[in-house]
């Protein structure tokens, strides 16, 4: 059954598998200046952000906070799942509600509730009006917290709110100035929008007019509301069908995707939803391939296996696909069948700074998908701390004991795929906010950009050419012989 040698041949004919660390990019020809430098790229087939940056759907990463101000950014935030439906859909809902021009998913109240109902509903949502609507979704007046603040809970809606007759309203055909010059005459925070009968189709908000302006960059779906991405489990229909209406990409979250019963459910998930469906993690050729021939309308690929900075996979299976060696793979996988920049590839795990960045998309990625850099920020949910005088946030494993006994917690029906722990709980160094995160990451790829002589992505596929470096050499191209006063850790 076996041939003479069979065993031997595997480690003599075993391939290479490339990290990070063992190759740099050559300098070239350039005429692109840093600042020329155009990031916009694909983060899903029909979805385009401006800054090649995915956060990671991590407990400790991607809530609504962290989405929001990375979208305003121009990246991208994908939502983690080790929540309840219910909280994960209001993660998306509140993105969605941050900026809009028009909020299509008004929140409204009926005219015989309380005041006291109409409170809650404000807090519950963090909004500070609600328009007031009959049975028929028309609308009769609207209630704001400047009404509420001093009523007693117990009067009806009815005899605080703005009615009908004083309403200031518009439809539809209104523009952004001619809203804005509307409520700035009227001294109005909130516009309704109705149709000719009456009925309620949105809302404008004075807030969101003005916040338009202040991020010219940010990541929008057509309705001008900020992208926003959700982390499902293939086998989690009902969650999937849930996000769906508030996100635009959905995000298939297991740690191996070449897998026979996650194939089956996801080609049922994406028949089922409408938002792009993005699939991973990959780390093979044969996996890319299959992804794509197989499934119909797949519209990204999430690359890397065990490469992340708290994944311990690699050691407790010793199974793992690099996340620079899954990205060449997938990317030959896609050339093979003429989807390059059609289906983009998001590199998943191991960035540690803008110089792997400037590797990963040399290697055919579209984006990165980064959890540690990013747990580090204002906007992440985990816990900040201070140990020996300096400022640290809390970050841990999905994979790890504590990821795990949170999801048991919140859900106790659920079924944890495996018995052994692969991840890491730790703490990471505070980095300040989003924004400050993504200027360093921006600068450095723009240049690393520059001494290619690329200046989009597209060119750095091209153009980028890669050197590999011995095991030692790379102790020569970082800091060395020098006490640091600023910029350890790298
Ligand atoms: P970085 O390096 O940015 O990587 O921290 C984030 C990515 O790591 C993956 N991830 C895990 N992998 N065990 C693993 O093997 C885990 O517990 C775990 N948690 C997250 C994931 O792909 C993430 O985007």
């Amino acid at each position: 059954m076996f041939k003479p040698g069979f065993f031997t041949g595997k480690l003599d004919d075993a391939e290479y598998v490339y990290t990070f660390n063992d190759f740099i990019l050559l300098p070239g020809w350039t005429e692109v200046e840093p600042r020329e430098v155009v990031l916009r790229t694909k983060a899903s087939k029909n979805h385009v952000i401006n800054i090649p940056f995915v956060s990671a759907p991590m407990d400790t990463v991607t809530e609504e906070e962290l989405a929001i101000a990375l979208a305003r950014q121009g990246g991208l935030g994908v939502l983690h799942r080790n929540t309840t439906i219910e909280r994960q859909v209001e993660m998306a809902r509140r993105v969605k509600r941050a900026e809009s021009m028009i909020i299509r998913d008004v929140v409204t109240i009926d005219a015989s509730m309380k005041v006291g109902d109409a409170v809650r509903l404000m807090q519950e949502h963090d909004i500070h009006g609600l328009p007031v609507v009959d049975d028929n979704h028309c609308l009769v007046g609207i209630v704001t917290w400047r009404d509420i603040r001093y009523s007693d809970p117990s009067l009806s809606v009815k005899e605080v709110m703005t009615p009908k007759e004083d309403l200031i309203y518009a439809t539809e055909e209104i523009d952004i100035d001619e809203a804005k010059k509307l409520m700035q005459e009227h001294k109005i925070e909130k516009l309704p929008i109705i149709d000719d009968d009456w009925k309620l189709r949105g809302l404008i908000t004075f807030k969101d007019l003005e916040l338009r302006g202040t991020f010219p960059n940010a990541s929008r779906d057509d309705n001008g509301r900020l992208l926003v991405a959700a982390a499902v489990s293939p086998f989690d229909l009902r969650r999937a069908k849930a996000l769906d209406k508030y996100v635009d990409i959905l995000v298939i979250d297991v740690a191996h995707f070449h897998n026979k019963n996650v194939f089956t459910a996801t080609r049922k998930m994406i028949k089922e939803v409408e938002a792009d469906v993005v699939v991973g993690n990959i780390g093979t050729k044969e996996a890319a391939l299959d992804a794509v021939s197989k499934l119909e309308e797949v519209a990204g690929l999430r690359v890397g296996i065990g490469s992340g900075s708290i994944c311990k996979t690699g050691v407790v299976t010793k199974v793992a696909s690099p996340t620079l060696y899954a990205t060449v793979k997938a990317a030959d996988a896609l050339v093979e069948l003429g989807a390059m920049g059609e289906i983009p590839i998001i590199a998943d795990g191991g960035i540690r700074h803008s110089g792997d960045i400037a590797l990963a998309l040399s290697a055919g990625a579209s984006a990165v998908m980064m959890g540690n850099l990013f747990a580090g920020t204002r906007e992440s949910p985990g816990r900040l701390t201070a140990i020996e005088g300096r400022y640290y946030k809390e970050y841990y494993g999905m994979g790890s004991a504590r990821a795990r006994s949170k999801r048991l917690q919140y859900d106790r029906y659920a079924k944890l795929a495996k018995d052994i722990e692969e991840g890491v709980e730790g703490w990471v160094p505070y980095r300040g906010t989003v924004e400050d995160v993504v200027k360093e990451l921006t600068a450095g790829l723009q240049a690393a950009m520059g001494y290619i002589g690329a200046s989009n992505i597209k060119e750095m596929w091209s153009k980028s050419k890669f050197a590999k470096m011995m095991p030692q050499s790379i102790q020569e191209i970082k800091p060395h012989n020098v006490y640091m006063v600023r910029g350890e850790g790298i």
